[in-house]
């Protein structure tokens, strides 16, 4: 009876500021691969962002750099639909259903809403609610794969639990199970100071810097002291574990080699990581500014992916509904 069908891919992004290469290899290259392995449903998560930022020129700013950074380095909108979250109203109706099956405890069990309240941000019910919305997000497009990085997964096993209580509670399979799939080096992009690399800890590098702004970052990595001459272990060199991340393999090989046999130092190998990170996201940079500069086109862009995305949710909540004992279809005006 079931048709095979192609893979469905989703997975939303924050907007949050500058994307740094934390960002890019622990999420975005992976969103950006992916594209090519079935149908991608990729958005910019703005009713998520409603949660932290409460200020409408700053969240439109936020969800257009978001928006340009991806498309700047190479996701494809013919290929992946790639929209806003707040385009398919529809995940907010889809959000109601869920929450009237998932028990409070299951919500009080997620450990991203006591950080952030540790963190310092007010306990309110949106924040509370996020993995219901994030749930809604998920099972709105009746997706198979959700890459996440590791921070996710539990929100991703919640919205497991959410689609098994609505389909057990009305004796239904409405909704389809999704999977994680975890970047494959997603925890290992050290940030300046050695930690990982992440905006609340002030220790990034932007995709995006260049020139100074980028040296600066660069010149400001944490290495030990040992002098030019002596060998040094490349394995904890942030230096070299960022070059790995960003240069070729065979480019990251002569460079663990160099550091092992000594008469290299620390400032040669940053100048290296400068001249890799110029090399790789050079192009990228350079789309960007094109695609900035006509916001007309990238306001089409999110558009009419939002159009394809919203075509899937409809129908989604219309067997949600009627799973409920309302009609597929509420009445238009
Ligand atoms: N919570 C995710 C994050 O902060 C963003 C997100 C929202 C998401 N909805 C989603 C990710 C659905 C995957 C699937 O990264």
């Amino acid at each position: 009876m079931t048709t095979p069908r192609t893979l469905r891919i989703l997975s939303g992004v924050q907007p949050s500021g500058k994307l740094h290469l934390g960002n890019y290899f622990g999420a975005m290259q992976q969103h950006i691969a992916l594209q090519h392995e079935g149908d991608a449903f990729y958005f910019i998560a703005d009713y998520h962002a409603l949660t932290t930022v409460q200020d409408r020129t700053r969240l439109a700013e936020l969800v257009r750099d978001v928006a340009l950074d991806y498309l700047a380095l190479g996701l494809d909108p013919q290929r992946a639909a790639f929209f806003r979250q707040s385009d398919v109203p529809e995940v907010c109706e889809l959000t109601w259903l869920l929450a009237t099956v998932t028990p409070m405890g299951l919500l009080e069990r997620a450990t991203s809403y006591k950080d952030k309240l540790a963190r310092g941000l007010a306990p309110r019910s949106g924040l509370f609610f996020y993995p219901v919305l994030m749930a809604a997000d998920i099972l709105a497009y009746d997706s198979d794969v959700v890459p996440v990085g590791k921070d996710q997964v539990q929100h991703l096993e919640m919205a497991r639990d959410m689609a098994d209580a609505f389909n057990g509670a009305y004796a239904t399979e409405v909704f389809r199970r999704p999977a994680a799939r975890l970047a494959a080096r997603a925890e290992v992009v050290p940030g300046t100071d050695g930690q990982k690399m992440s905006k609340s800890y002030g220790n990034t590098i932007g995709i995006f810097d260049e020139g100074k702004a980028l040296k600066t970052a660069v010149m400001s990595i944490k290495t030990d002291s040992r002098g030019v001459e002596e060998p040094k272990d490349p394995e904890s060199c942030n230096v070299y574990l960022l070059y790995r991340l960003v240069a070729e393999p065979a480019e990251a090989e002569a460079m663990a080699q160099a550091l092992q046999r000594g008469g290299y130092g620390y400032g040669d190998a940053k100048k290296a990581l400068l001249a890799a990170i110029d090399a790789r996201f050079g192009a990228a940079r350079e789309r960007r500014r094109a695609l900035a500069a006509d916001p007309a086109g990238l306001e089409e862009v999110l558009r009419a992916g939002g159009r394809r995305a919203r075509a899937v949710a409809q129908q989604t909540l219309a067997r949600a509904r009627e799973a409920v004992g309302m009609s597929g279809r509420p009445v238009t005006p």
